[in-house]
């Protein structure tokens, strides 16, 4: 056996952190909104103190109108976009409940992994890469398997699809089946109204259209939803009594029972966690920034920006990836050209332009870029110079380019934005 090598232990102490400046145009996380980073260094104050308690319920009021809901049980949950997920699935599912996972891409497949370690009984259907359920489909597919949760993504970053939900609630209330919805990619640049569609539970992540650091997963909860996490609280009574310790345990998570992280966030504060001050004055925040902005408004800048990306892309002379009609607004697939290598057009645009923009994963790596328009950076100045800066390096690499081709196609897309709006002024 190789003896491990001990880490250098520095002499001195480390310099203060001071990261490059860096364009983050990958598909999240995203550069935060400054008015995030000023709150993320405001001064911590203590759980109790009735200010703090106070911004627990301002944020959990601020969510209600992105998610678009009249939900009470809006709130935070403390950890990335896959924490809230997993602590919605963990306590939506009874182990061995049946869960249908309609899967287009590589977080469906979480989406089936996570329910399958929390014991329930996976079913999945798949549609291509670059392509998203006809509704029809997934209606006939929870016909079939009568599920007790459906568990949707909304927006796929590893594919840049939207899959439509619109439609989906109405069946699944019908069938009592719960409605979960991954809207970590999609939430504010794309539109969502969790109450007129009947989702049951969805749960985001900070660092896309929100535009602030990973870390904090804001998520709703309907009364039904909030009715199966109770009720699930009684099975694991149940099975204690019963003296099978090891599935009452199996579906006993404590960071992720909801049922006393409601009860922490509701009028009787019980104390669960310790709030994650900071990342809740962040999350407040992002929330704040894009209420001020308008949610219509903001799922509009998503859609000019993401236009403007995908069309310099063309310009570029570059193919665009999957079905335009279904994508996302804040994240365009670019195919690769031949003979261009992946990681070094990345590794070139990092570190001449400081700029980053995505791999991918699964059946496109290697096949294609992620370029995110999101959150701050749904900006006219990031998309042109991002596409500035692609012509170069391609060009550096030998990919044939069109000169200029991209900068002036998305500055049409601005132009044709601006002509529209001073014709609707005219009207
Ligand atoms: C749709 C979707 N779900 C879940 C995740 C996981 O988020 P996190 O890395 O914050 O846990 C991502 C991250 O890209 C995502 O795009």
């Amino acid at each position: 056996m190789t003896p491990m090598t001990p880490m250098a232990i520095p002499n001195s102490p480390p310099s203060p952190l001071d990261p490059p400046p860096r364009l983050l145009m990958g598909p999240g996380p995203v550069n935060a909104h400054p008015r995030v980073l000023r709150a993320l260094s405001t001064p911590l104050i203590g759980q109790y103190d009735p200010v703090m308690t106070g911004y627990m319920s301002e944020t959990s009021a601020l969510y209600r109108q992105v998610f678009d809901t009249g939900n009470e049980q809006t709130l935070l949950v403390d950890g990335t976009a896959r924490a809230g997920i997993e602590a919605a699935l963990v306590c939506l599912l009874v182990p061995g409940e049946r869960v249908l996972v309609p899967i287009f891409g590589r977080f469906g497949h979480l989406l089936a992994e996570i329910a399958s370690r929390a014991g329930a009984e996976v079913h999945t259907i798949e549609t291509p890469w670059g392509t998203v359920f006809d509704p029809e489909a997934v209606v006939a597919a929870v016909r079939r398997v009568r599920p007790r949760v459906l568990a949707m993504v909304h927006g796929d970053t590893s594919t840049t699809m939207l899959q439509p939900l619109d439609g989906l609630g109405e069946i699944c209330a019908e069938l009592d089946v719960l409605l979960y919805a991954d809207v970590t990619a999609s939430l504010g640049g794309n539109h969502f109204a969790a109450d007129a569609w009947g989702i049951d539970a969805a749960t985001a992540g900070l660092q896309k259209c929100l535009g602030g650091p990973s870390g904090t997963a804001p998520a709703t909860f309907s009364p039904r939803a909030v009715a199966a996490i109770t009720a699930r609280r009684q099975v694991e009574a149940g099975l204690r009594e019963d003296g099978d310790e090891e599935n009452a345990l199996r579906i006993g998570s404590n960071y992720f029972d909801l049922a006393m992280v409601f009860d922490y966030w509701g009028p009787r504060r019980l104390n669960h966690h310790t709030e994650a001050t900071s990342a809740l004055y962040a999350a407040r925040e992002c929330a704040a920034v894009l209420l001020d902005e308008g949610m219509k408004e903001a799922v509009e800048r998503h859609r000019l920006h993401g236009c403007a990306m995908a069309a310099g892309v063309r310009g570029l002379g570059l193919e665009v990836f999957g079905d335009q009609e279904h994508r996302m607004n804040n994240v365009v697939g670019v195919l690769i050209p031949d003979g261009v290598g992946d990681a070094a057009v990345r590794a070139a645009l990092l570190a001449d332009y400081g700029i980053e923009i995505g791999t991918s994963f699964g059946p496109l790596r290697g096949r294609i870029w992620r370029i995110g328009t999101m959150g701050y950076n749904a900006r006219k100045d990031a998309v042109l110079t991002t596409l500035a800066a692609l012509e170069q390096v391609l060009r550096g690499a030998g990919a044939k380019v069109v000169a200029g081709g991209g900068v002036s196609a998305a500055h049409e897309v601005y132009q044709d934005d601006q002509d529209g709006a001073r014709q609707g002024a005219a009207l």
